[in-house]
């Protein structure tokens, strides 16, 4: 049956990751060049790997390997054999690249299939994605996982918010894949247009690409009736559909480990975490032909915890945020994600955000620049934050609050930060 969810045991499940790490640390080295040297630099060669531990011996590959072997370098199949390209666009320079096989593709329709099913689709849903579809894995890859899974695909891609509504309101989807910003963009324009967003026919939200919070998920629930479950995924990786969390428990996304093994590491020392500890997710793909990643350092950071409705897969609690997103006021590390935490707390606030840095003298202040749910006003609106704000998070922000709908809707991801130092 497509999409699955295997019921193997632990055990089971780390004797097929043995495996296939092995193969996967092999054809690594063999086929691509820069992960041989890389073992060599380190002193190892894919037979030092006798058990899944031992893959701590072996080197990380980071975004600036991928940079480094632009744009084919790091395919370990002749370019011939690829079957599909991604890219995902840098803030600087060349944007990062990614191949898939005809099997990858097939691999990754199977796990994007899975989360779907885990989400709470099922064959026969109508699946509206508004996911952008382009060198982008959002929208290509849910919708190759909504059709292995038997879905009726709507492939609407971002952007034109109006029709968006429309398409909702006339062909009744029950199941809709988008960022969780943009989802909200899409619930305004609803209102806009007097349609009672508790009044669609969607049952399913399957939201990632980007953090949201618990809080943020309470919100979207509330206001549009609809179950928000998170997806995962990175483009280096495979795309959206590296785990999953399930509809029935919402409480942290499974990873299929039997395609993609997870590892924490301290980001400074890059010592291997005992699971149930925060730190920088890591990733080996098991499976993939065109593009193996051996110990790719995600910059996400999260922990791992045990398997709950899919046992044998370990479960990631949602990411809190990427260590670049990592904002230092006055020595207090903050995360978009933690004033986003506060702003939902303060009635008459909308979670349309953004974060401003400057450094007027020599020390960094942060300004947080956040909607009024209404026009007009409650003058107090920004005070309240700030004081939540302190006594949350322990920094002192400057907060301005702006008019409804002041604020750039993004189409898909949200950007959170404006460095203006
Ligand atoms: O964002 C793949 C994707 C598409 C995932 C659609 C889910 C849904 P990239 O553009 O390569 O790929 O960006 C990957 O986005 O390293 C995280 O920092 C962030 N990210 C993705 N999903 C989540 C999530 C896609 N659920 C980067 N929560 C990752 C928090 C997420 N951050």
């Amino acid at each position: 049956m497509a999409g699955e969810i295997p019921t193997l045991s632990r055990a089971e499940l780390e004797e097929l990751q043995l495996e296939r790490l092995r193969d996967t640390l092999r054809r690594a080295h063999d086929d691509v060049p820069h992960h041989r040297r890389a073992f060599a630099d380190a002193g190892v060669t894919p037979a030092d790997l006798r058990s899944l531990a031992d893959l701590a011996r072996f080197p990380f590959t980071a975004k600036a390997d991928l940079r480094a072997n632009y744009p084919f370098g790091m395919f370990a199949v002749p370019r011939e054999q690829v079957a599909r390209i991604h890219a995902s666009s840098g803030t600087t320079g060349k944007p990062t690249v990614v191949g898939y096989t005809q099997a990858d593709v097939d691999t990754w329709a199977e796990v994007m299939a899975r989360s779907i099913r885990a989400a709470g689709g099922r064959p026969g849903d109508l699946v509206h994605v508004s996911y952008g579809y382009g060198l982008f894995t959002g929208g290509l890859g849910a919708h190759y996982g909504a059709e292995r899974l038997g879905c009726t695909v709507v492939p609407v891609s971002g952007g034109m918010t109006e029709r968006q509504v429309q398409l909702i309101v006339d062909f009744r989807p029950r199941v809709i894949m988008v960022t969780p910003s943009y989802f909200l963009a899409i619930l305004d324009e609803m209102d806009a247009q007097g349609v009672d967003p508790r009044s669609t026919s969607l049952e399913v939200g399957i939201f990632g690409a980007e953090p949201w919070t618990d809080e943020m998920r309470r919100a979207v629930q509330e206001r549009s009736g609809i179950r928000a479950v998170d997806i995962y995924g990175l483009s280096e990786v495979m795309g959206p559909g590296v785990s999953q969390e399930a509809g029935e428990t919402q409480d942290g996304l499974h990873v299929w480990e039997d395609h993609f093994l997870p590892e924490i590491i301290d980001p400074l020392t890059h010592e291997v975490l005992p699971d149930g500890e925060e730190g920088e997710l890591v990733f080996t793909s098991l499976t993939k032909q065109a593009m193996p990643v051996v110990r790719y350092r995600t910059r996400d950071l999260t922990r791992l915890l045990p398997g709950t409705a899919y046992p044998a897969f370990r479960r990631m609690q949602k990411v809190t945020g990427r260590t670049d997103d990592m904002m230092i006021v006055r020595g207090v590390n903050v995360f978009p994600t933690q004033i986003e935490e506060q702003i939902l707390t303060v009635e008459g606030l909308a979670p349309h955000y953004l974060c401003v840095l400057t450094r007027p003298g020599n020390l960094d202040e942060l300004t947080v620049r956040v909607e009024a749910a209404t026009s007009p006003y409650d003058d107090g609106l920004g005070s309240a934050l700030a004081a939540r704000v302190k006594h949350r998070v322990g920094v002192t922000v400057r907060v301005e609050v702006v008019e409804p709908h002041a604020l750039e809707r993004s189409l898909g991801k949200a950007k959170r930060i404006s460095d203006e130092r």
